[in-house]
């Protein structure tokens, strides 16, 4: 399965700290927002990338994240020209997935907890899967209603009388029949290819699951300046009490196996003198030591 993280749109809620840089650029405690999203496709196992944004923002992604080579990945990047629908993004990377099946994942989404995601990754075989998150403010969202038997009967993008609390995260996975739905899509009243609209289409075709995400999982979303306060501070919680970082696409490629423990060690060396090369060492360190215990 192959990944792509949207990260273009306007910021226009963020300004103006989005005239210093992108929203998905903004720190969110202690590093940039899209590490997030990119950490959280690593633990599922994508190794293959395809970064979206906006003419004017795509150089500082790339300046900042390269091919991904020293991260054991592979990015590539393609403009979105306008912000015209996060469903565009298929058609945008058509070429990019090819024949394979591919998650989506929008780069202000922020997620920690559990390993549900990544037993959606394992488990999945076709048609779609997304996922159900209880929130109070569902009219915000696409929201999702399943019956008594918890199956989900319908979906809805932004009601204004949502029919439960269950609201979809920016976390999408689809098999290859994504890019020719796509394709096919026609522009919503307010003029954006609608991610609900192919989650629909893939309801209607019967090959849509959804995993509910359960109480202890957190999902953030970054969007406006107090939530992306929230985020930081969160994180910052986190972080403090456990000494683990989230977020942190070295140890995600590491855990998964993409870059060797020398790699990581030789990575660590060309790092500045920081906090962050501070905990990447002491991955190593605890690494190395389980291995000698081994
Ligand atoms: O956050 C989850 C929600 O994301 C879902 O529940 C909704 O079904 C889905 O439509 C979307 O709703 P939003 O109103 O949050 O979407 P927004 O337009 O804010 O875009 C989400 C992110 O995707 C944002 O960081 C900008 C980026 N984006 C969006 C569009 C429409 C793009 O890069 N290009 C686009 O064309």
């Amino acid at each position: 399965m192959k990944g792509i993280i949207l990260a273009g749109g306007a910021g226009s809620r963020l300004y103006p700290l989005t005239q210093v840089a992108s929203k998905q650029l903004q720190p969110v405690y202690d590093k940039p927002m899209v590490y997030y999203p990119l950490s959280t496709l690593i633990e599922g196992g994508i190794q293959e990338f395809c970064l979206i944004s906006t003419p004017h923002d795509l150089p500082r992604f790339q300046q900042l994240l390269g091919d991904g080579t020293r991260w054991g990945i592979s990015i590539e990047y393609r403009e979105q020209a306008r912000p015209e629908g996060i469903a565009q993004a298929f058609r945008i990377a058509a070429s990019f997935i090819g024949t394979d099946s591919v998650s989506l994942i929008l780069g202000d989404n922020i997620f920690y907890g559990g390993d549900v995601f990544q037993r959606a990754f394992s488990s999945f075989t076709g048609g779609a899967s997304i996922f159900g998150y209880h929130v109070t403010d569902p009219e915000r969202y696409g929201v999702v209603e399943f019956d008594s038997s918890g199956r989900a009967i319908s979906i809805e993008e932004k009601p204004a009388r949502p029919r439960s609390n269950y609201a979809v995260p920016g976390l999408y996975l689809y098999d290859n029949e994504v890019v020719s739905i796509a394709a096919a899509l026609k522009p919503s009243a307010r003029r954006e290819l609608e991610i609900t609209d192919v989650n629909l289409e893939y309801l209607r075709r019967g090959s849509l699951r959804v995993h509910r995400l359960g109480r202890g999982f957190a999902w953030l979303d970054a969007g406006t300046s107090s939530s992306l306060h929230d985020a930081s501070a969160y994180v910052q919680t986190i972080e403090k009490r456990q000494g683990i970082k989230v977020g942190c696409p070295e140890e995600s490629a590491f855990r998964r196996g993409f870059l060797p423990l020398e790699r990581l060690e030789a990575l660590i060396t060309t790092l500045p003198r920081c906090e962050y090369r501070d905990y990447l060492a002491g991955v190593v360190e605890e690494e190395r030591r389980q291995q000698e215990t081994r």
